[in-house]
């Protein structure tokens, strides 16, 4: 039995349709929040188990029988991330599941200034003190482009703050590779990354926009401060933009500069570089 949390979000539902197509559905069980979300799984022969992280007697239940749990990291940055994620390792460890796979993050080192790198140190730190295998998969930034980019295609202009190499990653590439893992096609003791095979910056990713479009798309840097006064112009909230700023803050450092061939070995593929993305993106 794979058992896979999350599974009514973005990754875990489309983890859970790659596992679909690897193994049969009654090797499959999902642990959600709201099974009413999880009803086409159930129709599939997948079976469905209500449980959130804050209740961790419905957790363990829900891991019954998991000879691998795969734990879908929490999206709520208000919440104790790292207790609740403690308590779904727990309750993995509780149910006798032998194996804990963790969604992670590209870049997760300590000293990293992209604020959610703490909550993956430390889960990764409760994984490795508990008395179970894991991997944690360290997900490459797998936000949709055009939200990275800003509105180039009406500007011309890839209007950012400075920036620094970062494999922009498929989440779906993810999710399929995940499945490939959960599938036991090949089997990693602690963490690995799942990135696209190339770190790129704003520069390499106006070049290829130019050359799609037959536009010039141009680069250009935006002070850290007056960016995110532009932001809040727009309606993002500060909080927010900060956020994202703390992420351009961390490739300026180098913390996503690193890639491995790995997600290319487990998909059998060279994974969906940038250039396509972008040119799925493209309107006109
Ligand atoms: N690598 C990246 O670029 C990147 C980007 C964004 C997020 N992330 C991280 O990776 C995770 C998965 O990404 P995603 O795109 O699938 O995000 P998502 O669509 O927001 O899915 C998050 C999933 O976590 C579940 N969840 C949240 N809190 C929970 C709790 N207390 N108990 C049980 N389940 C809970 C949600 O349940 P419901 O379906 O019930 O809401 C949802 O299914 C995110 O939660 C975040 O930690 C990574």
């Amino acid at each position: 039995m794979i058992v896979v949390t999350g599974a009514t979000g973005g990754l875990g539902a489309a983890t859970v349709e790659h596992l679909l197509a690897r193994v049969p559905g009654d090797r499959i069980g999902v642990s959600v929040r709201d099974p009413a979300k999880a009803r086409h799984l159930a129709d599939r022969g997948v079976r469905v188990w209500q449980a959130s992280y804050e209740d961790p007697a419905a957790l363990r239940a829900s891991f019954a029988g998991a000879e691998q749990v795969l734990l879908v990291s929490g999206n709520d940055p208000s919440a104790d991330l790292v207790a609740l994620h403690r308590n779904a390792v727990e309750a993995a460890v509780a149910a006798g599941a032998g194996r804990i796979l963790y969604t992670s993050q590209h870049g997760a080192a300590p000293g990293n200034p992209y604020t959610p790198t703490g909550i993956h140190i430390a889960t990764e730190a409760v994984l490795s003190a508990s008395p179970v295998a894991w991997t944690a998969l360290r997900n490459g930034a797998y936000g949709p482009l055009d939200q990275v980019l800003g509105p180039w295609q009406e500007t011309g202009r890839i209007a950012q703050p400075a920036d620094g190499p970062v494999p922009y990653t498929d989440r779906d590439e993810v999710a399929e590779a995940t499945a490939a893992l959960l599938a036991g096609e090949r089997s990693f003791d602690g963490p690995v990354d799942l990135t696209a095979p190339r770190a790129l910056t704003f520069d390499d990713l106006a070049a290829t926009a130019s050359q799609l479009t037959g536009r010039t798309i141009t680069r250009v840097v935006v002070d850290d401060e007056q960016w995110v006064a532009d932001q809040a112009a727009q309606g993002l909230p500060e909080q927010a933009a900060r956020l994202v700023l703390a992420f351009h803050r961390a490739a300026r450092a180098g913390y996503f500069a690193k890639t491995t061939p790995l997600m290319a070995e487990l998909l059998g593929r060279e994974p969906a570089g940038a250039a396509a993305r972008l040119a799925q993106d493209i309107t006109t």
